[in-house]
């Protein structure tokens, strides 16, 4: 998958598939899938390090954890998300820290709205990077978690902003928990796709949280996510019945264990 195939989609009418992934397994399994876009999301900081907010995550977390989605993916667009440090600071810096994302595999970066995000976008964009914008709900600096835009002055703001970033040169725009009317009307006007989050069923794409999707995860579960399994007890289960093999001296049972020749234990006593 290419950007170009990504932004052939929307012309096409086709939805875009995105899903997060932090290691290799998970990674080929969502390439498996079908999935068109696997982004390394600054969410690794919240399901994966147990940290409370996804400002807690450096460029050597993203970069370590995209090394391994980079080895698991072959078909996919791999997006990697680059954390609040390496790009709100200056231009120049947001340049090298997507560059190293790229060096490392990456075909794209994205990045949140903040105050002077039309400038990096700009910046990274001329470098030769592609940039996914990020736009609505914005955890690396929302105060609160919640649905942005629900006023038509909030709604503008966030129009205005997804405007900005495809006028700058990015080549998608995430839309996270705004109103279905305010996703619908930036997809109408973008020419580039959106890929939602709580943003409706009217964006071009949709991406979800992979340990929301499977039930892995014991965060709070926003609305916008829907649990396609639930892992979890599933896999706690599994861990007690090892524990209690091991407990009780079931496990490992002769089809688990190795065994020498009765001759050469005959030698050993
Ligand atoms: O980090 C992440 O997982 C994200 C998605 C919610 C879009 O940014």
């Amino acid at each position: 998958m290419t950007v170009q195939e990504i932004l052939k989609k929307k012309e096409n009418n086709q939805k875009i598939v995105m899903l997060t992934a932090y290691d290799y397994p998970m990674a080929c399994m969502a390439d498996e899938a079908g999935v068109d876009i696997v982004l390394v999301g600054d969410s690794l900081a919240n399901v994966v390090l147990g940290l409370s907010s996804t400002r807690e995550v450096g460029m050597a977390e993203m970069l370590h954890h995209t090394k391994a989605v980079v080895r698991g993916v072959k078909n996919a667009l791999i997006v990697g998300d680059l954390p609040f440090d390496a790009y709100q600071t200056n231009p120049k810096e947001a340049i090298g820290n997507a560059r190293q994302l790229m060096d490392v595999g990456c075909h794209a970066v994205k990045l949140e709205w903040f105050k002077q995000c039309p400038e990096t976008t700009q910046a990274i964009v001329r470098a030769g990077i592609p940039v996914m914008g990020h736009v609505g709900l914005t955890p690396q600096t929302a105060p609160e978690m919640k649905v942005q835009g629900r006023d038509a002055q909030a709604a503008q703001n966030i129009i205005a902003a997804a405007g900005v970033l495809a006028q700058k040169g990015c080549f998608s725009m995430v839309l996270e928990c705004v109103p279905r009317e305010v996703g619908a009307l930036i997809t109408r006007q973008l020419k580039i796709p959106t890929i939602g989050i709580g943003a409706g069923v009217d964006c071009n794409g949709q991406v979800l949280v992979l340990h929301d999707l499977l039930g892995l995860s014991s965060r709070f579960q926003p609305k916008f996510s829907k649990k396609y399994l639930d892992l979890a007890p599933l896999i706690v289960e599994a861990f007690k019945q090892y524990r209690k093999d091991v407990q009780e001296g079931r496990f490992p049972d002769d089809a688990h264990s190795f065994h020498m020749p009765p001759e050469e234990v005959n030698k050993l006593n």
